[in-house]
């Protein structure tokens, strides 16, 4: 290959990869809200549907049923709002759920009970290795003005000693496994 030519294949490559680049990025743009949207969550798999989004817990939790109509899904907690980590997410974790949902037949529901501590423990130490960044895309840390007089103590030593939320909050939205 002469020298020119060999130049104008790293060119080619170089625009080949950079038009592949751009549609991938396009595509996951339009593709990541869809599929973390309650609808698909709860509609994909059935164990989302009847032990997640039970009507007592969840839709009864502040972040449900707020008088000012702001509605948390599942996906504004749980995938983040960075397109290269939210795609990410969703290839790791939809693949590993969808295995899961597969092999575990988690659709009875003592599979699941037996199944959910584990995973509790899973997404709260994701909340800890990501230092809560969901939950703090809507609240201000430092905006937070605790009403009791405990929050504002707690909230005071969580600040002082750098804590995140998830180390404090936990069960907003969910029920305790094993209750
Ligand atoms: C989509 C935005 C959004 C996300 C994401 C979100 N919240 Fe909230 N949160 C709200 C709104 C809105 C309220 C209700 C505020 C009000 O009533 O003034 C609320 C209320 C709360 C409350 C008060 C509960 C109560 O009983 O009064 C706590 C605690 C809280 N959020 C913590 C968290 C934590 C921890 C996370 C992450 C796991 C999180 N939030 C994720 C929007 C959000
Ligand atoms: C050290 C423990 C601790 C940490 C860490 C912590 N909180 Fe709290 N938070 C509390 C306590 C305790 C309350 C008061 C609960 C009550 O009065 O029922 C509270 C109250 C709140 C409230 C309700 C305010 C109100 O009175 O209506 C919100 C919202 C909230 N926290 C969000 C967060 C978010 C978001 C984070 C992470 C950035 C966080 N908290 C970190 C302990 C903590
Ligand atoms: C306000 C933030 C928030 C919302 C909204 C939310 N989750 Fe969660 N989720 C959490 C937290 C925090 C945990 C860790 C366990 C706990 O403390 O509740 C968790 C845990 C889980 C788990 C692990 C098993 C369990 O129950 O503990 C699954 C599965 C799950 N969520 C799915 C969903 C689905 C599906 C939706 C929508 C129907 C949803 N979540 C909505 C914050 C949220």
């Amino acid at each position: 290959m002469s020298f020119v030519k060999g130049k104008r294949a790293i060119w080619l490559a170089a625009a080949g990869g950079l038009a592949v680049g751009v549609v991938l990025v396009v595509l996951a743009d339009w593709v990541d809200p869809k599929i973390s949207s309650q609808e698909f969550c709860t509609g994909a798999c059935h164990s989302m549907q009847v032990h997640v989004a039970g009507k007592d817990y969840y839709q009864q939790s502040v972040h449900r049923s707020t008088h000012t109509g702001v509605v948390t899904g599942c996906g504004d907690c749980h995938i983040p709002n960075e397109l290269v980590p939210a795609t990410w997410v969703h290839v790791k974790k939809g693949l590993a759920d969808i295995y899961a949902t597969l092999v575990r037949d988690l659709d009875s529901p003592e599979a699941w009970a037996a199944r959910r501590p584990a995973l509790t423990e899973e997404a709260r130490h994701w909340f800890l290795e990501t230092d809560s960044a969901t939950c703090r895309h809507c609240h201000r840390k430092d905006a937070i003005e605790p009403r009791s007089q405990a929050g504002r103590t707690m909230h005071g030593i969580a600040r002082q000693k750098g804590m995140t939320c998830i180390e404090c909050h936990t069960n907003l939205v969910h029920p305790p496994a094993g209750s």
